[in-house]
């Protein structure tokens, strides 16, 4: 690794306190206090002993917390953590820092804490917002509930978000999913991660309460795809990324998209030009 390479750190927090019946997500449900505590102390150890490794202060260009429910873990620990990050790597001025939220679950202790950790960017698992494919899919998340939380990352002072829609949901049709992109559009998302619903049972056992059966067919899919897309594009101004990625077009992805910066990250595209992801926590980590 050269000397002076940018890093981008990953830290992966593998608890929810539900599964979703479509969750993919490298996850399980923890419950207890004391868990947390013991995994919160396990990642500062690991990060303590590559820090170490490094032999230098390296320097930070984003980092992302992942899940799983990073905000799960109690609000003194998440602040430990990134106390722990800024004293052992030298953070850039400008470097992003990026967590997943369960708008479902997030605690008021949580938001004071993201203020206190620096967040910059905060990204919303939304899904769908018909209430029948919700019943279908393990996750009542009320539209308003949803809007809090995307105002209250807007009070924080996080200057980018994201919200996250899946397509290929039980009970999922054009219909409802224009209806929940249209939604979407009044949160007022920088980016919006639109995902096929991987159907993959024999590696999520719990993802077997959905029958195949009730599952839209690869034509249905696309219709649901290209309706999304239609709603992000033609209604709300945004900017097609890849396959499965849309940004306001003042937003850093769509002018890294243009200028043909953009590089492929863990889950879809990364605006940061670090040649090394340093992996964190129960996940897989890697470094190039
Ligand atoms: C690791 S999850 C974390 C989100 C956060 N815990 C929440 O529930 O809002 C990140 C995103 O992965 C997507 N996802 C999860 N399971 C999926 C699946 N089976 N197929 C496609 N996307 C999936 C969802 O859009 C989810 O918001
Ligand atoms: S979508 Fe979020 S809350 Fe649901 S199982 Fe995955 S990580 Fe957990």
């Amino acid at each position: 690794m050269p000397q002076d390479a940018a890093l981008s750190l990953y830290l992966h927090v593998p608890f929810c306190d539900r599964l979703c019946f479509y969750g993919g997500c490298n996850t399980s449900v923890v419950r207890r206090d004391s868990s947390y505590r013991a995994y919160a102390r396990r990642l500062i150890a690991e990060i303590e002993r590559v820090a170490a490794a490094i032999g230098r202060r390296g320097r930070a260009c984003a980092v992302h917390w992942g899940g799983g429910t990073p905000t799960i873990l109690p609000a003194d620990q998440l602040i430990e953590i990134m106390a722990r990050l800024r004293a052992l790597f030298a953070f850039e001025r400008n470097a992003e820092i990026a967590i997943e939220i369960d708008p479902t679950s997030l605690k008021a202790d949580r938001l004071a804490a993201l203020r206190e950790m620096g967040v910059t960017r905060m990204s919303l698992g939304v899904q769908d917002l018909d209430p029948a494919v919700q019943a279908a899919i393990g996750r009542r998340q009320a539209y308003e509930e949803t809007q809090a939380c995307a105002r209250a990352a807007r009070a924080l002072g996080a200057h980018s978000l994201n919200l996250d829609l899946i397509y290929g949901l039980p009970l999922q049709s054009v219909d409802s999913v224009t209806r929940t992109a249209r939604q979407a559009l009044q949160l007022g998302a920088d980016r919006v991660a639109v995902f096929g619903y991987a159907h993959v049972p024999w590696m999520k056992k719990h993802q077997a309460v959905t029958s195949e059966e009730s599952l839209p067919g690869a034509s249905a899919r696309f219709e649901q795809a290209r309706a999304i897309h239609r709603v992000l594009v033609q209604e709300g101004g945004y900017v097609a990324i890849g396959l499965d990625h849309y940004a306001r077009p003042s937003d850093a992805m769509a002018k890294a998209a243009a200028a043909a910066k953009l590089r492929p990250g863990f889950q879809g595209y990364t605006t940061d030009d670090a040649p090394v992801l340093l992996g964190f926590g129960a996940a897989r980590g890697y470094m190039i």
